[in-house]
């Protein structure tokens, strides 16, 4: 028997309603703040991600599935969103709109990773890139956005986080400061931090293991490293978030696997905290654009995983509303009934109600459990003896209470009890 590839996953019918939920609380926060919709094909030229997510990085050195195609080209299954905005943006002459330009999409996102809860080789994104605007004020509304998703959503006890990393001009000798913090530490690092120590010293703060916690937590901050430039955005950012009510925690040593990043960094972590478990990770990205070959260009976004906020929704047991709604079931009897119960389930369809016609070759008994199988409210039966007659039968099937009626009787009483919920 096949299995699904290691670390994916199949999203079945009975658990849509949560994606559904996830997919429309968002799509409705872009809708208020005027993130339009954006969607970038799934694979994209290699180089693309090398340059703009960076070869230091875990994604970069481990972590892409590329392959070459017939045509001897590279190409890479889409690791991360932001990349991919940035050049459609430079591609499709987004810098010549009114600036900054809002985007947000759902994407699927492939990495080599090593599975676990929480972790998989294709999840699934939303995000948001807010580009051409360097001031703080927009850094503060992303990170409200990103907030609020999981505020919305109903999730309780999450946290959000939020650094910064300084910028080129003053980044330089801060990792050289936390270079010579570690050298002396060198030896009582895990075997990772002494590759990151060479690689990219900043993933030092970001090492997991026990043995190397007392390090990370004497270790120099960033925010104590700024240039004037990035003082003022991090205080003016901070007063924002305030301002904004919004219950932000400063992590000294908050940084991100991705190396485009500049300035601010956050994160929305859920109540149970781990490195697999952040909901939303985003911040600063002034170079990419640049590195991509356009002009410099400043931007901010997030990406969300989809699984994650799903599981999160589903272990705190929060409500989310029903996409599948409770289907009228035909049922139907002998021979000349059969296509009638075809065309009475397209009159209901065309008026918006949902319909299964029972199987036919079961007995008007098992199509009525079939009924019941399928969570329908109400039954059509339509028997020789109401095809006799010119009508059909509705039960009822929560009040165990059945009617004769016409068509059309049938069909507005059902529109009615059974049509297109507001929402839907
Ligand atoms: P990221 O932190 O790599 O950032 O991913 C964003 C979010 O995607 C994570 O916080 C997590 O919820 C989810 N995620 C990441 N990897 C996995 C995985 N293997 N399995 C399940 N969920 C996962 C980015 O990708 C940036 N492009 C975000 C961004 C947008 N920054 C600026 N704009």
């Amino acid at each position: 028997m096949y299995r699904a590839s290691r670390g994916t996953q199949d999203i079945l019918p009975q658990e849509q309603d949560y994606w559904r939920y996830v997919q429309r609380t968002a799509e409705e926060l872009c809708r208020r703040f005027g993130y339009q919709r954006i969607d970038t094909p799934v694979f994209e030229s290699a180089d693309l991600f090398v340059r703009g997510v960076g070869d230091a990085t875990d994604i970069v050195i481990k972590e892409m599935y590329t392959f070459e195609d017939r045509g001897g080209e590279q190409l890479t299954l889409r690791p991360e969103g932001t990349a991919p905005v940035c050049r459609a943006y430079l591609e499709r002459g987004m810098a010549s709109l009114p600036q900054p330009v809002r985007l947000h999409y759902f994407c699927p996102i492939f990495r080599y990773e090593r599975p676990q809860a929480g972790r998989y080789r294709q999840h699934h994104q939303f995000g948001i890139e807010a580009i051409g605007d360097a001031g703080p004020a927009i850094d503060a509304e992303v990170i409200q956005l990103g907030w609020l998703l999981v505020a919305t959503l109903g999730l309780k006890g999450a946290s959000l986080k939020v650094n910064t990393i300084g910028d080129p001009s003053c980044r330089p000798t801060y990792l050289q400061e936390l270079r010579s913090y570690y050298q002396a530490r060198l030896a009582s690092l895990c075997p990772d931090c002494q590759a990151r120590y060479h690689r990219n010293p900043l993933r030092l703060l970001d090492c997991k293991q026990q043995t190397c916690q007392p390090h990370i937590l004497e270790a120099p901050r960033s925010a104590d490293h700024l240039c004037p430039d990035c003082q003022r955005h991090w205080t003016s950012l901070q007063q924002y978030l305030e301002e904004l009510d919004l219950p932000f925690q400063v992590e000294p040593r908050l940084v991100r696997g991705l190396d485009y990043y500049a300035r601010t960094v956050f994160e929305v972590q859920p109540q149970e905290e781990g490195s697999q478990s952040t909901l939303v990770g985003g911040g600063r990205y002034d170079g990419l654009i640049q590195a991509l070959g356009g002009r410099p260009t400043p931007g901010i976004g997030f990406g969300a995983g989809l699984e994650r906020l799903v599981l999160n929704l589903r272990s705190q047991q929060v409500p989310v509303p029903a996409v599948i709604p409770r289907p009228v079931v035909v049922a139907h009897q002998g021979k000349e009934a059969d296509p009638r119960g075809a065309q009475v389930a397209t009159q209901l369809r065309q008026h918006g109600i949902s319909v299964l016609v029972a199987p036919s070759s079961r007995s008007l008994r098992a199509q009525m459990r079939y009924a019941s199988s399928m969570n329908a409210r109400f039954v059509v039966i339509l028997g020789e003896a109401e095809l006799a007659r010119g009508v059909l039968t509705v039960r009822d099937m929560d009040q165990a209470h059945q009617q004769e009626l016409t068509l059309e009787q049938a069909t507005s009483l059902l529109s009615l009890a059974a049509g297109p919920a507001t929402g839907q």
